[in-house]
């Protein structure tokens, strides 16, 4: 059931536990991850990151896939398709297309132009019943060529986009998208703490979800993190079950090059991921 991410949202951070967002780059990953929130009776937000939209031509293309796949599969637990990490026409774009949810990272912008635009998609999104994440203090990592430097947050600030009514906000506490380097220091939990006590409801998102260790997430969430992104952890496994598929040689017996024998290993990757992480962020049985 395709939904606004608003009341998965406001529900998690009451109930104490996060929801997931798992980055979607085609039918596979898609199919997955809905499958197994559905096997897990989990909300879930299935995350577009401006370049996957391109790759699989345009978000028209993604929102008319998910809302069909959704329809097909007989999904029942709520699903919110998010843009992630969205540019100001991409965002618009989103709306447009059809997305339920949207992030607006105008975290690179000088703050008062943040706070502009963050306040001009809040009125279209409120308009459309579209649910949108906004971001103070970059992300650090790379993603899509958006290079960060793992900052913290600045606790005023996310008091001051909190207040535009945004549904839930991403803010820096050491986090990084991608693998995280053997010297990383771990998540500032002083930061959390700081940020939640200037935003005491705000729903939280902790990007960078790939290896960070789950006592840390698990610690994050009760004060204040009810959405976690996992994106490089799925195309890890992907990779990983591909590789020993072809290295095993099984694409050379029968008709195993066939496509869809030949991606099924990294299919089960991707589900076991997805049902570790609602584990760990406390989601199953909670739609
Ligand atoms: P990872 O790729 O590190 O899991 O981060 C995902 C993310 O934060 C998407 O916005």
């Amino acid at each position: 059931m395709l939904v606004s991410a608003k009341e998965m949202m406001q529900k998690a951070r009451e109930g104490h536990y996060a929801v997931g967002q798992f980055n979607i780059n085609n039918l596979e990953w898609t199919k997955s991850i809905l499958q197994v929130a559905q096997e897990m009776n989990s909300p879930v937000i299935l995350g577009v990151s401006e370049g996957a939209g391109k790759y699989m031509t345009g978000f028209k293309t993604v929102a008319a896939m998910v809302k069909t796949m959704d329809e097909t599969l007989g999904i029942t637990v709520p699903v919110a398709l998010h843009l992630d990490h969205g540019t100001y026409d991409g965002a618009k774009a989103c709306i447009e297309a059809g997305f339920t949810s949207i992030m607006f990272d105008g975290s690179a912008l000088p703050i008062d132009e943040n706070v502009a635009k963050t306040t001009e998609l809040r009125q279209i999104c409120n308009e459309k019943g579209i649910s949108l994440e906004a971001e103070v203090g970059a992300i650090g990592g790379e993603e899509d060529g958006v290079v960060g430097m793992g900052e913290c947050a600045d606790p005023d600030e996310c008091r001051r986009v909190a207040d535009l009514g945004v549904d839930m906000l991403a803010a820096g506490i050491g986090n990084i998208h991608g693998v995280y380097p053997e010297n990383w220091p771990g998540l500032s939990f002083e930061t959390l703490e700081k940020i939640v006590e200037k935003v005491p409801d705000m729903p939280l998102v902790l990007h960078g979800g790939t290896g960070i260790p789950s006592e840390q997430v698990k610690k994050a969430i009760p004060m204040g993190v009810s959405k976690v992104n996992v994106n490089t952890e799925c195309q890890l496994a992907f990779a990983k079950a591909t590789r020993e598929y072809i290295e095993n040689g099984k694409d050379k017996e029968g008709k195993g090059f066939d496509p869809r024998k030949l991606l099924a290993p990294g299919c089960e990757g991707i589900k076991e991921v997805v049902r570790e992480k609602i584990e760990m962020f406390g989601s199953k049985d909670r739609a």
